[in-house]
């Protein structure tokens, strides 16, 4: 993993949220820096493949690393929404997050079969979250193998359950002591 600690140094650590022991890595606060917003996308912008074809943000602070990331490499971007939020038809997924569970669902045809997806997120934890997206992007055709994060917190293992699942993870920014 790359170093990147001037952008390590953007993100606020918050202790004992949401319970005792946790150390909350908030990147709020690296979102607010407008240069270092820029490099965290040029730094992962980088790192895309270069066959990709389409990159997938999970709601909701996925969206904003999507976001950026599509506007800087000119590619589409599709969002794994949070239930409720779909109009048309869609396929969905139960999932395990560190603190209780969630769903995410994908609009039905919006995923080609054979299309070349990236799945990015602003922090993998536990896995969970990114895993699900995979599954739900897969299940919809897609071909998932690069997963990329501003954070890892590589003590909960979500990085190595990605490689388990034929997905290399990357993230600028490696936390210790979670
Ligand atoms: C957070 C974070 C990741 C996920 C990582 O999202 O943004 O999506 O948890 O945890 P995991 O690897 O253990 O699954 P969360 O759903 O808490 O909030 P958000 O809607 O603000 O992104
Ligand atoms: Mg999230």
């Amino acid at each position: 993993m790359t170093d990147n600690a001037d952008l390590a140094a953007l993100i606020r650590t918050i202790p004992d949220y949401p319970k005792p022991g946790i150390l909350f890595r908030d990147v709020s606060t690296l979102l607010l820096d407008g240069e270092g917003f820029r490099k965290t996308i040029d730094r992962i912008a980088a790192m895309v493949a270069t066959d990709t074809q389409l990159i997938a943000g999970i709601e909701a602070r996925g969206f904003i690393v999507a976001a950026g990331l599509s506007y800087a490499l000119g590619l589409g971007k599709l969002m794994l929404r949070k239930p409720g939020k779909l109009p048309g038809e869609k396929i969905g997924i139960d999932y395990q997050l560190e603190y209780g569970t969630d769903r995410i669902e994908l609009h039905k045809g919006q995923v080609t079969a054979g299309q070349k997806v990236v799945l990015v997120d602003d922090l993998i934890a536990t896995g969970g979250t990114a895993l699900a997206g995979i599954e739900l992007i897969r299940q919809a055709g897609g071909i998932v193998e690069q997963a990329l994060f501003i954070v890892d917190l590589p003590e909960l293992g979500g990085a190595e359950k990605l490689r388990a699942a034929g997905v290399e993870p990357t993230a600028l920014i490696g936390f210790d002591g979670h």
